[in-house]
């Protein structure tokens, strides 16, 4: 029955790519309130294209009345608690990141275009907001469950499925941890979680992503006079919030880019020599990698001891993601600023806990306070690490489908990017998370002109198709 599930996928390709781009023209941004309404429209898009692959789906709140949230998605198949044979949970999330900045799109975010390969893109792309992360991504499941209706009759081919799409994992998750825990019920007789929202090595390297690094957001600002003061007068008298923030800020990295928060690296899990060796024989081409972001190869620069890979994969890291006070307009003004701003964060990994790193971050930054200085500290938002055995037979299972779809060898790999949700489902549920994702490096996301190339969407399509196959038939 799989070889007629692939054929039906791909037959029905051209109006597969068209329904992603009718999600894809939703402009669901989650971090800005105005866009709510396309939230839940995206939410409920979603929704249908579920029941329409014979699953009962629903569209729940989240949130409180004071302090809504963005829907959650959760359909089952019928037979979800029936207690027989494996029972996959899908996670995606249908919210995106913001466009801006605009002038830089060549077409407009969400108005997706599939364009033919050019010099840059050697293949057919989706160029919109979310057609890598993660509608793109998402939609490949949809299609592969519905594909497995019409060719079955029976939704999923009769594997037992739940599916849980968020709203809110593109601005931190904040009410996913409550939902979690409201829905336990449903959720905790699942075997493992299955997400399609990270990458592959390259286009002819697919890979199964077995940890994510955790994150912990912060915003600070030091506050100095009460007003803004001429800086002629006062310039070399006090403390010039920005001058101290910029000073304090700098001391955040020693001689050997260590973060130099006291007991930050308290409990860090270093990767095993084993584990180094597999990842350099990948032999990712990290010049390369460079280069595409416009940098050359002496850029490769970080924690002393550390391959670029390492850094990424198993190391914590701290960035300053945006540093701002005084007068940015057009022109000179001469002036020192009330206060300075700046938001901070750190991908974290194991053993690392978000709170208790912002913890230890406000309380390096107070024994540091400027004279006659005061500090405004907000914790954002954070996520915890999670990575699952590569030894896990639901990875195997996943890893032989995508070997099956694509007819090429499954690196194991890590990523340096969050996805706070795996972390959650480990704590609350003790369920593991496989990460088989089709991204691209150069896919652009979070940034102008994502694009997500149908090569890639069409191995998802099949690795998933294949996966439910290998799962109703034969367990893990
Ligand atoms: N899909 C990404 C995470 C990702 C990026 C995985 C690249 C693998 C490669 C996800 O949507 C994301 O952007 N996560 C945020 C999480 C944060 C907002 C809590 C991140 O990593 O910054
Ligand atoms: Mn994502
Ligand atoms: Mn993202």
């Amino acid at each position: 029955m799989i070889d007629r599930v692939l054929e039906h996928l791909e037959r029905d390709e051209a109006s597969a790519v068209g329904r992603l781009c009718d999600w894809l023209r939703i402009a669901s941004i989650s971090a800005d309130p105005a866009y709510r309404s396309q939230c839940q429209e995206a939410a409920r898009w979603a929704a249908e294209r579920l029941g329409a692959a014979g699953l009962q789906a629903r569209v729940l709140p989240t949130g409180s009345a004071e302090h809504p949230g963005h829907p959650v998605v959760l359909a089952k198949t019928p037979n979800a608690d029936s207690g027989k044979g494996p029972h996959v949970l899908f996670y995606g999330h249908y919210d995106v990141q913001p466009p801006d900045p605009l002038e830089l799109w060549e077409g407009g975010p969400f108005e997706p275009v599939v364009k033919p390969a050019d010099d840059r893109v050697p293949a057919e792309h989706i160029v919109a907001r979310g057609a890598s992360d993660d509608k793109g991504q998402v939609a490949m499941f949809l299609e592969a469950l519905a594909a497995w209706k019409a060719v079955s009759g029976e939704p999923a081919g009769g594997l037992r499925v739940t599916v849980l799409l968020e709203g809110e994992e593109e601005s931190g998750s904040e009410n996913l941890e409550k939902f979690l825990q409201d829905f336990e019920g449903e959720l905790k007789g699942c075997d493992f979680c299955l997400i399609s929202d990270t990458g592959m090595i390259s286009r002819t390297r697919p890979a199964i992503t077995y940890g994510v690094r955790g994150l912990a957001y912060t915003q600070v600002r030091l506050h100095g006079p009460d007003k803004d003061v001429h800086s002629g007068f006062w310039g070399g008298r006090m403390p010039n919030p920005l001058n101290e923030l910029a000073k304090v800020l700098a001391g955040l990295w020693d001689e050997d880019r260590r973060v130099a928060i006291d007991g930050f690296y308290e409990g860090v899990v270093e990767a095993t020599p084993d584990e180094r060796a597999q990842w350099a024989a990948l032999a990712i081409d990290v010049p390369q990698m460079l280069r595409n972001i416009g940098l050359s190869p002496e850029a490769d620069i970080g924690e002393a001891g550390f391959t670029s890979i390492e850094r990424e994969w198993c190391r914590p890291t701290a960035e300053i993601n945006g540093l701002w006070g005084g007068y940015t307009g057009a022109g000179a003004k001469t002036v020192i600023p009330a206060y300075a701003t700046a938001k901070v964060s750190f991908r974290l990994v194991a053993n690392q806990d978000p709170a208790d790193i912002v913890q230890k971050f406000f309380r390096w930054l107070e024994g540091r306070t400027p004279p006659g200085c005061r500090w405004e500290l907000e914790d954002m938002h954070g996520g915890h690490p999670s990575s699952v055995d590569p030894d896990s037979p639901w990875l195997s299972t996943a890893r032989r489908a995508m070997e099956r779809a694509t007819g090429m060898e499954v690196a194991l790999i890590k990523t340096g990017g969050s996805i706070p949700v795996a972390g959650m489902l480990k704590g609350r549920l003790g369920l593991e998370t496989v990460f088989m994702g089709f991204g691209l490096d150069d896919d652009r996301v979070h940034s102008p002109n994502e694009k997500f190339e149908l090569p890639c969407y069409r191995m998802g399509a099949r690795s998933h198709a294949i996966l439910i196959d290998l799962l109703r038939s034969e367990g893990a």
